[in-house]
C-alpha cells in the first residue's frame, strides 16, 4: 500500500486527480474508471474538472461503473447514486452518459441486478483504477463490516451508523434507504489500481485499522491491504492516528518517482 499524505482535502485532490489523469493519457483516453459518490472524492472529481476545463483531460472516451447504489429510490430521485454522479462527476468533467454505469436500485429484481452488474464490469475488461472513500465504520463501498472480503456486487443491508452518516443528504433520517446494491470486495479487489482518499479526523480510527490493523472483516477496507497496487491519499488529520506516520512520510520523501507526473 503506498501511503501519501497532504496538508489538506484540496490537496489531497489535486493528488488523487493527478493519479487519474495519468491513467487514462496512458490508455490513450479510454481508461475504464470506478467511481465513488460521498463527500471525500468532490475534491478530486473538482480537480478534474479543472484540467478538463483547461484542455489537459479528455475523459468523453472513458468509461465508469459506480460502486454502488441505494435500493428502492424513485427513479430520478435527487439523492440516487445515479443523479449523484450525473451531477458531480458525469456533468462537469465532460464524460458520455452512455458510457457511466451505476447499478440499478429500481431494477424489480435487485439481486439479479445486482449479479448483472458484476458480469457487465468484467465484461468491459475491469476497472483500471477505482476511486474510493472509506466510511467511518471502516466500509468501502457499502460494505459494511463483517463483509466477505471475497464478496461480488450484491444486495446489502445498511448499518445504523452508516444511515446516520448519510442522513445528511435526505430531509428525514427515517428517508435513508435500508438497503443497497454495492460491488462487493472481491469485485473491488480485482481494479487494477485502487486509490482511496479520506480526510478529516474522523476517519482516522478508520484509516489506521486499513493500514496497520489486522486484515479484518471488521474493516473492510483492510482488504486493500491484499491489493496489488493500493494507494491512499490522506490529510494530515486523517493520518493523526497512524502509529508509522514517520515512516510513511520517510519513504514519500525518498521515492519522488513515485510521485504521477
Ligand atoms: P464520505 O463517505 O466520503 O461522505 O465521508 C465515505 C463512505 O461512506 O464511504
Amino acid at each position: 500500500m503506498e501511503i501519501i499524505t497532504r496538508a489538506d482535502a484540496e490537496s489531497v485532490g489535486a493528488y488523487a486527480a493527478s493519479i487519474i489523469a495519468d491513467v487514462v493519457t496512458r490508455a490513450d483516453g479510454r481508461a475504464t474508471l470506478g467511481l465513488a459518490t460521498g463527500s471525500s472524492p468532490l475534491p478530486t472529481y473538482a480537480a478534474l474538472a479543472a484540467l478538463v476545463r483547461a484542455g489537459d483531460l479528455d475523459l468523453a472516451r472513458c468509461q465508469a461503473f459506480a460502486l454502488d447504489e441505494y435500493v428502492g429510490l424513485p427513479a430520478g430521485h435527487p439523492q440516487s447514486y445515479r443523479e449523484v454522479i450525473r451531477r458531480t462527476v458525469v456533468e462537469p468533467l465532460g464524460m458520455d452518459p452512455d458510457l457511466v454505469h451505476v447499478p440499478d436500485g429500481a431494477a424489480a429484481n435487485p439481486a439479479a441486478a445486482a449479479a448483472a452488474y458484476d458480469r457487465t464490469i468484467a465484461e468491459a475488461g475491469g476497472i483500471d483504477v477505482q476511486i474510493l472513500g472509506i466510511g467511518s465504520n471502516g466500509h468501502i463501498a457499502f460494505n459494511e463490516p463483517t463483509s466477505s472480503m471475497t464478496s461480488r456486487t450484491r444486495v446489502k443491508t445498511l448499518t445504523a451508523r452508516t444511515r446516520r452518516d448519510n442522513a445528511r443528504y435526505f430531509d428525514s433520517p427515517d428517508d435513508v434507504p435500508v438497503h443497497c446494491i454495492t460491488q462487493g470486495l472481491g469485485t473491488i479487489g480485482e481494479s487494477r489500481r485502487a486509490l482511496l482518499v479520506a480526510t478529516g479526523a474522523n476517519k482516522a480510527t478508520a484509516v489506521a485499522a486499513m493500514i496497520e490493523g489486522p486484515l479484518s472483516a471488521m474493516c473492510p477496507a483492510s482488504v486493500l491491504q491484499l491489493h496489488p497496487h493500493a494507494t491512499v491519499v490522506i490529510d494530515d488529520e486523517a493520518a493523526g492516528q497512524l502509529a508509522g506516520i514517520e515512516h510513511y512520510r520517510d519513504i514519500q520523501l525518498r521515492r519522488p518517482e513515485w510521485q504521477p507526473r
